[in-house]
């Protein structure tokens, strides 16, 4: 890993072993880019990167020169209007009306690691050599706007991360319109463009296209990253698939409005954009003032799909998810929601937890519904006080009878919101987000609450500080159950409306910082309506997320597999729940709820008192898997084999560290009848290894499994009176690969 810096020619090349990424210092001192992929040779010289030829139609940047335009020119943080009419990175909007301004090169500077991002969620180092980051100084000499750029490169992967801090150096207020923390311009368009979107309950669908001259973009305008559209998205070559071919992820850390474009323009460059989405935004940098980008994370591969993802996996579990947390085992929870919804009492509670204890899970859950005036979505959110008509005892009661049991307890709390129908509310009405003079539009009956402001903020960390300091709470479920409508703060002057969406997202992350710190042994999984809020912003706390509100198995292998482009297994919140399922009322097998289950961060979402004997039985085996394996599933590296998306029959794997251990889920849909052969090959093994298949058989080598493949064909397919375990929808199995003692045969 280095920075080559070649000051004669003005370049700037960071590589690793596996990409580089060359900046140029063009002829107007803008910053050109000019080249970013697999790694290639330091060179004298790249100027022939920065191609131009005469475009009769262009306008001009030197009086004297018929070529020099940015119509065409690749470059790392383009403005608008001094010749490039394409989507700008940047807009700053000046006191006499002009949104014009030219950031030229003034300076660089490298720093050993990564400097932190005040107040927002970033990756970190922790090691000595792990990454190198660049600054590049730009500055506007009409407004006096100043800004860097920063880029960081990490020693291993095909990792750049960027953001961007603003600082105005002049005499007049700024109003920054646009920032995006990332800008990269490639040299063509021969690329597929996938995002990963839905709606609430099937989150993170990949939906792939082909990229066309104009427009094309996903993104937030609600406040939260949303279940609609995922702050991720992958241009892949078309030939790329998940284990051969070229790809570039683009990630943002962050979990408010955002906005991902890439636009070709005419003569088929890709200008790709991430960051804040600029709709509504308008931050006022008074003179002095400065502004702080999130982080954007590019991941570049030439090895496939499922290497770009293992890519982020590692980052994003490692060096992003921090505290106690992130390197040990999770607890096998199980939660009441699915279980009781609002409808519960201490007795029914502790009873939920015996018998889960009894089945050897190790935290209980208690979700909505303990608090304040809550027996519906109409009162108590605000009030994070027990309800002692529910909780004779308090959280405090409760919480000791679940440790007396010999397990954790953890507890679900909304901060953001507050019903009208609540004391908070009643004592603080102007405590939310609302535009004066207008109707203030509900959802689920709840108001978001200003969390710009410190004073929200402070009164909700008191709430809860007291509450987990005299109780015994070792895990916390954050979740966060509507959009934000009617954006406005009360406390902001006209000029800053612009900045509410972003100050928000500051204060959500200021509590998590503050709770985190307080209480560094929580667990903190966060949630928005499910995956309304997943991203690599909410991981930075949050080690894990409740990945979606639809619980049926068959749904989740494609959530889960869609999530996992960008995310790793261990940030997933997976459940066994009740069938007919509560979302689609679907009954599955309960093996194959627990065959999605294991491949997340496992646990239940019902009442085992509502099982049959045999079912229970059934848990406990289940349990004990997952104790012995969760090791794998969690530190293990994850393959997508089978996409759902395509197929009737999907799979995946996780294989451990030192590739002794694999572990492959198999998944189908719907049963069929005499049924073509099947194999699947695995992903990852050791070629020279032998391994044992669910503990029996002849030991297959890594190579037979990963070239020939290992053989799935149902073989009973052909038959009419096969048993009905054998042969049903929604089957699915597990194969467990352990290598032969020994290791190599
Ligand atoms: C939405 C969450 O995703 C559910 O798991 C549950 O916590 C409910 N909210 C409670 O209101």
């Amino acid at each position: 890993m280095g920075i080559v810096v070649n000051q004669a020619k003005d370049t700037f090349h960071l590589y690793n072993e596996e990409i580089s990424y060359i900046i140029g210092i063009l002829p107007n001192r803008q910053l050109g880019q000019l080249y970013f992929g697999k790694h290639i040779h330091i060179q004298e010289d790249y100027s022939y990167f920065l191609e131009m030829p005469v475009r009769p139609m262009s306008s001009c940047v030197f009086d004297t020169d018929k070529k020099f335009s940015m119509e065409y020119i690749r470059q790392e943080y383009p403005v608008f209007g001094t010749t490039d009419y394409r989507m700008p990175a940047v807009e700053v909007f000046q006191e006499n009306g002009s949104r014009i301004s030219d950031f030229c090169f003034c300076g660089y500077r490298i720093e050993e690691g990564k400097p932190k991002l005040p107040g927002l969620p970033a990756t970190y180092v922790e090691e000595e050599n792990e990454a190198q980051t660049l600054i590049m100084e730009l500055a506007d000499n009409v407004s006096g706007m100043s800004l860097e750029l920063l880029y960081t490169i990490f020693s291993k992967g095909g990792i750049i991360a960027r953001s961007v801090r603003f600082a105005n150096k002049g005499e007049q207020d700024l109003h920054l319109t646009s920032a995006m923390s990332l800008s990269l311009d490639l040299p063509d368009r021969e690329y597929d463009w996938i995002q990963f979107s839905g709606a609430w309950a099937r989150e993170r669908y990949p939906k792939e296209r082909r990229l066309e001259q104009g427009i094309q973009s996903v993104g937030s305008m609600r406040g939260n990253s949303s279940h609609n559209h995922n702050p991720y998205v992958i241009l892949k070559r078309p030939f790329t698939d998940e284990f051969q071919g070229e790809a570039i992820g683009f990630s943002l850390i962050y979990s408010g409005n955002f906005l991902a474009q890439a636009e070709v323009d005419t003569f088929d460059t890709t200008r790709v954009l991430l960051g804040i989405h600029p709709f509504g935004f308008d931050w006022k940098l008074a003179p002095g003032e400065e502004f702080q980008t999130p982080e954007a994370v590019m991941v570049y591969t030439d090895q496939g799909l499922n290497h770009l993802s293992q890519t982020y996996h590692r980052l994003y579990q490692k060096r992003l998810a921090r505290g106690y947390w992130r390197d040990r085992e999770r607890p096998i929870l199980i939660n009441n929601w699915e279980a009781t919804y609002f409808d519960f009492t201490e007795e029914k509670l502790v009873e939920i937890a015996r018998k889960a204890k009894e089945s050897g899970v190790e935290l209980f859950v208690l979700d909505d519904g303990w608090f304040g005036a809550r027996s519906s979505e109409h009162a108590g959110l605000g009030d994070w006080v027990a309800n002692p008509e529910r909780l004779e005892n308090g959280i405090k009661g409760l919480s000791e009878r679940i440790e007396d049991l010999g397990m954790k307890f953890g507890l679900w709390f909304e901060p953001e919101m507050v019903n009208q129908d609540s004391d908070l509310y009643r004592k603080h009405p102007d405590w939310i987000i609302r535009t004066p003079d207008r109707k203030a539009s509900h959802g689920r009956f709840q108001y978001v609450l200003d969390f710009s402001r410190k004073e929200v903020v402070d009164e909700i960390y008191n709430m809860m500080e007291k509450i987990l300091s005299e109780s015994k709470v070792s895990y916390i479920k954050w979740d966060m159950n509507r959009s934000i409508t009617e954006c406005y703060s009360s406390v902001l002057p006209a000029q800053r409306q612009g900045e509410v969406y972003h100050r928000y997202i500051l204060g959500v992350y200021d509590l998590y910082e503050r709770l985190t710190s307080r209480f560094p042994k929580i667990l903190f999984e966060s949630c928005a309506s499910g995956g309304g809020r997943f991203d690599p912003g909410m991981l930075y706390y949050a080690p894990q997320c409740w990945t979606s509100d639809d619980s049926d198995a068959v749904e989740r292998i494609k959530i889960q597999y869609g999530t996992s482009y960008g995310y790793p297994i261990s940030s997933m919140g997976t459940h066994v729940s009740m069938t007919p399922n509560h979302q689609v009322n679907r009954r599955t097998p309960l093996h194959t709820r627990a065959n999605v289950a294991y491949f997340g961060t496992f646990g239940y979402e019902l009442d085992l008192n509502a099982l049959t004997r045999e079912e229970q039985e059934e848990v406990k085996k289940q349990i004990t898997f997952m104790k012995q394996y969760g090791h794998l599933f969690q530190f293990g590296t994850f393959y997508r084999l089978k996409s759902p998306f395509k197929n009737n029959v999907s799979a995946w794997m996780v294989v451990s560290e030192d590739k002794k251990e694999a572990v492959v889920g198999w998944y189908r849909v719907l049963n069929g009848i005499n049924l073509p052969c099947e194999r699947l090959r695995l992903q990852g093994l050791d070629a020279s290894m032998a391994y044992e298949i669910n503990g029996d058989g002849p030991a297959h080598y890594g190579d037979e499994l990963m070239y020939a493949g290992l053989v799935t064909t149902d073989v009973s397919s052909g038959q009419a009176d096969k048993p009905e375990e054998l042969s049903q929808d929604f089957e699915s199995r597990l194969y467990i690969l352990k290598a032969v003692k020994g290791g190599r045969q």
